[in-house]
């Protein structure tokens, strides 16, 4: 007897429907056989099954089972095969017609007691399936909300094989799960951390201001404690708010790598991820033979902290360039490549100098201008060249520190980045260029025209700081931004002269 079902395997995070066919009507067989681009996790599967169905008081067939997998030349990853294979598996002992299996999408990894198990990338899964024209899937309990956030399907979650076999009979009465996708949004919707938490540092959250209005890359520069990490961990909470189809992407990437945290369906915050300097090149960018997003994958939407930038190896570095242009990621593979979402606002960190307190007033510095010099040259290069925001952090007052802090002051500041960016989208129109940041050389030269006075004071500012072409570049994108946060058409010699006070690191120490 030929059961014929469907099941879904992902590639990165984009699902593929895949057909699985189970004959258990052949003999000749010294054991059963799984055929189609397994991977090990699914070659295994055949003796979970087996146990899965024993153990769950059914009737494991006299004769051996093939198992087909299709289309052959997809590589089936993961261990989400198994409940499929065990349904397949029981459709002449399981007591429910072969047709019942037709209208499902199902996953699912069994435990050999017969429970099943989450599966990553269950999200997807349920995307592909509603694309693909079916009505209703079968997922682990536990990723059952995960699933239900897609509309147009029915999402049927079970906690073991019985109860899988429950429903395909018709004697388990079992609802489908529907949730309210936009009351999860927007309750989800809330940062813990407000930018109020941060005593003094005005200049600073003015310059943050900046770069979240036209998101431009920074580079914060400070001596140890200053606040450096508090204050990138409240960026996200100044960006304009996720909208529910940024929300799905992201929430895609964290549920194809099992990063989901239970009871939350959505990734509805901007994440903040902060990769260490020790961090590999597959860790960031993503890898493997079933290839796995990485921290820039992670941080889509949100922030890509890099803390101790002076500490990244170049060549680390040098990987995270393309990406960063892109706003995506491509993993080339033997067969194809695989692309992730990746875009990201970068936040970098570093101390002035090796022992951190170069100019602090706080404590004398310890290097000499040679390591320091040195040190400062170790983050010229491919990255710097991203980045638009140079500023200081220096260390507060005990006084300040003390201070009360205020009411929210996230929530005003991004209705400032808010009204800035929507300038910004009347401006470029409908084109993937929506930010001030990601103007082309042309964009900069046709909406960023500077008056007489403008026009002086950068010429000045590029002979007397040796300023490059791509320096001139990005103070006139910084300026436009700091116009919009203003909101005002007409870049006046003032927002220059703040957009060159971002390019410290262009500079001589
Ligand atoms: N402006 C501030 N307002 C309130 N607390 C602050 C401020 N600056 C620093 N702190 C306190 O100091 C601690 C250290 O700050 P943080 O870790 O952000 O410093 P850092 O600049 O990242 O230092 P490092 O260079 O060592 O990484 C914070 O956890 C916070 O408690
Ligand atoms: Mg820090
Ligand atoms: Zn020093």
């Amino acid at each position: 007897m030929l059961a014929r079902l469907h099941s879904v395997t992902l590639e990165g995070i984009e699902g593929i429907i895949c057909e699985v066919e189970v004959d258990v009507s052949r003999g000749g067989w010294d054991k059963p056989l799984i055929v189609g681009l397994p991977d090990t996790a699914v070659k295994e599967s055949i003796e979970r099954v087996r146990s899965a169905i024993v153990n769950s008081g059914f009737k494991y067939p006299d004769t051996q089972s093939l198992v087909n997998l299709a289309p052959a030349d997809v590589k089936k990853a993961g261990p989400a095969f198994d409940l499929p294979i065990a349904l397949g598996t029981l459709c002449r002992t399981g007591g429910f017609p072969s047709e019942a299996l037709k209208r499902y999408v199902i996953v699912g990894e069994l435990a050999l007691d017969g429970r099943v198990r989450p599966v990553n990338g269950v999200l997807s899964m349920a995307m592909t399936a509603v694309e693909n024209g079916f009505s209703r899937i079968i997922v682990p309990l536990e990723n059952t909300d995960e699933a239900a956030v897609v509309s147009d399907i029915e999402v049927f979650g079970v906690a073991s094989l019985a109860q899988a076999v429950g429903l395909l009979r018709g004697d388990l009465e079992l609802e489908p799960t529907s949730i309210d996708v936009d009351k999860i949004f927007n309750v989800s919707a809330k940062y813990e951390m407000d930018f109020s938490d941060v005593k003094g540092q005005e200049s600073v959250k003015r310059a943050v201001t900046i770069a979240a209005a036209g998101a431009h890359n920074m580079m914060m520069i400070g001596p140890p404690g200053a606040g450096k990490t508090m204050i990138s961990q409240r960026i996200a909470t100044i960006l304009p708010p996720l909208t529910l189809e940024e929300s799905l992407e992201t929430t895609r990437v964290y549920s194809s790598v099992g990063l989901l945290k239970k009871g939350n369906a959505l990734i509805a915050t901007r994440p903040v991820r902060t990769p260490h300097h020790t961090a590999s090149g597959p860790a960031l960018i993503g890898g493997g033979s079933n290839p796995r997003p990485g921290e820039l994958s992670l941080a889509n939407h949100g922030i890509l902290f890099l803390d101790e930038f002076a500490e990244f190896p170049r060549n680390v570095l040098e990987m995270i360039r393309q990406p960063l242009e892109e706003s995506s990621v491509t993993i080339s593979r033997a067969k194809g490549t695989v692309t992730f979402p990746a875009q990201f606002m970068m936040v970098a960190a570093m101390n002035p100098c090796p022992c951190g307190y170069f100019g602090s007033g706080q404590r004398r510095c310890k290097c000499s201008p040679k390591q320091i010099e040195r040190y400062v040259s170790k983050v010229s290069g491919p990255l710097l060249d991203r980045i638009d925001i140079h500023i200081d952090v220096p260390a507060v007052s005990f006084r300040k520190l003390r201070a009360k802090s205020g009411d929210s002051e996230s929530a005003r500041i991004r209705q400032q980045v808010v009204s800035a960016r929507r300038m910004q989208i009347e401006r470029f129109g409908n084109g993937k260029i929506t930010t001030n940041a990601t103007m082309t050389h042309k964009q900069v030269e046709k909406f960023c025209g500077l008056d007489e006075s403008s026009e002086q004071l950068l010429k000045q500012a590029m002979v007397e700081f040796a300023l490059s072409a791509r320096a001139h570049d990005k103070i006139c994108k910084v300026a436009r931004t700091i116009a919009d946060l203003d909101g005002c058409e007409t870049i006046k010699a003032e927002y220059i002269a703040e957009a060159i006070s971002y390019r410290k690191l262009d500079r001589k120490f």
